[in-house]
């Protein structure tokens, strides 16, 4: 059985849906998304074509850390108990992935992590994410890691050899399917012949203030350079909404617009200039299409696309962002420094290795 439920687990889980579907005659697999997000969670289902066997709709307007943990856990038991399944795989670090494990861990039922080992021992950053990657952890018993890194951050907490499979990151798996030459959208019309900048924006740390700076930075950039354009696909989150409105609204060369689709999502980035973000999959994708990021926080877990040259942490404050963001939209060699291809997060067949491994083991 996969548990799911917000989107960036949706995208990086259903290559492997797909792949042991593809496997009948070994698998029999189940789908349990939480529908902690709904339409973001929909839009991913719809475009993988993947069709939930149970969904536990607990999605409500202004969800707390409490909701969202207490719905999944109570909900999801009834499920586990009727599909008894043999393991679990659950994904990355969100809340969905923490109280589904917790529910498996109750009722003896093995679980997977997929895309583990990740770690920025900050506990308060990102927040509550650190806590869910490593509490999964400690639940674990495979942990399938997408980087050498996260092998042997798991290693160095005692976990045992065996159990960790370095398999690349799904989500590049799902960009192999999605980035297309001739795509064409309405909005990469609008902004053709401009250097195209894409923004997103959503981490609970950073609510209030902090995105309230980070978008008053890239206006204050924006206006500065007439040749460039930004389109900013806004999370569905009304505090984000808010601040976002609030902060660019009026600024004609700056759009908001609605999230993207993830086919989308992937063709805006290989057609962008430069993204600034605090998304963690963004990071991992922006490499494999050699997209210089400007990580619009003050840790990160994915330090390889630090080290590839891809990814910049730029922190929240107002100056930084401005400088940095400047920087690289004024220097061509700062731009080419960061512009260059590269896969630290494998090389797009992650899913057919977890297939593999399982087919070892259940
Ligand atoms: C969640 C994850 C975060 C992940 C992010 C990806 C936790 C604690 N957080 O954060 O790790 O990086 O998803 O986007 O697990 N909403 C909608 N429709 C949607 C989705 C969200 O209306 O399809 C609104 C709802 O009002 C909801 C709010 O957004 O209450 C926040 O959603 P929630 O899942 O609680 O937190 P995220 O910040 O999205
Ligand atoms: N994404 C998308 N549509 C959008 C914005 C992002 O499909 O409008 C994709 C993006 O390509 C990446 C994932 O969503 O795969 C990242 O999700 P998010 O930033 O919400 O969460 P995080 O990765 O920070 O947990």
């Amino acid at each position: 059985m996969l548990v799911f439920g917000t989107r960036p687990e949706a995208i990086k889980m259903c290559p492997l849906v797909n792949e042991l579907k593809g496997r009948p005659d070994v698998f029999e697999t189940v789908v349990c998304v939480t529908g902690q997000h709904r339409e973001m969670l929909d839009q991913v289902l719809q475009a993988f074509s993947v069709v939930p066997d149970h969904d536990l709709a607990i999605m409500k307007p202004g969800q707390t850390l409490f909701d969202v943990t207490c719905d999944v856990l109570l909900d999801i038991k009834a499920v586990l108990e009727e599909e008894r399944p043999e393991v679990v795989l659950v994904h990355g670090d969100t809340t969905t992935s923490f109280a589904a494990a917790l529910a498996c861990f109750y009722l003896h039922i093995p679980v997977g992590h997929v895309e583990a080992g990740l770690r920025t021992r900050n506990m308060l950053s990102p927040w509550p994410e650190e806590f869910n990657r490593q509490v999964v952890d400690i639940l674990a018993e495979h942990y399938f890691a997408p980087t050498d890194q996260s092998r042997r951050n798991l290693l160095d907490e005692g976990k045992p050899a065996e159990k960790i499979l370095v398999t690349g990151n799904t989500g590049i798996d799902a960009l192999r399917t999605t980035v297309r030459s001739g795509y064409r959208n309405k909005h990469l019309d609008w902004a053709a012949g401009s250097r195209l900048i894409l923004v997103t924006a959503h981490r609970r740390e950073n609510l209030g203030d902090p995105m309230h700076r980070m978008f008053r930075a890239i206006r204050r950039v924006m206006e500065e350079h007439p040749d460039v354009k930004a389109v900013y696909p806004v999370h569905m989150n009304p505090q984000v909404r808010d601040a976002a409105h609030a902060e660019l609204d009026g600024f004609d060369r700056l759009r908001i617009i609605e999230p993207l689709e993830v086919v989308d999502f992937h063709n805006f980035m290989a057609a962008s200039h430069l993204i600034l973000t605090d998304s963690g999959g963004i990071q991992e994708e922006a490499p494999a299409l050699g997209k210089p990021v400007l990580v619009m926080r003050d840790t990160t877990e994915r330090p390889e696309g630090v080290a590839a040259g891809t990814l910049k942490l730029v922190g929240t404050g107002e100056s930084a962002i401005y400088e940095a963001f400047t920087e690289l939209l004024d220097s061509e060699a700062a731009y080419a420094s960061m512009s260059r291809a590269s896969n630290p997060y494998g090389d797009g067949h992650a899913s057919e290795r977890i297939a593999d491994a399982l087919e070892g083991e259940v």
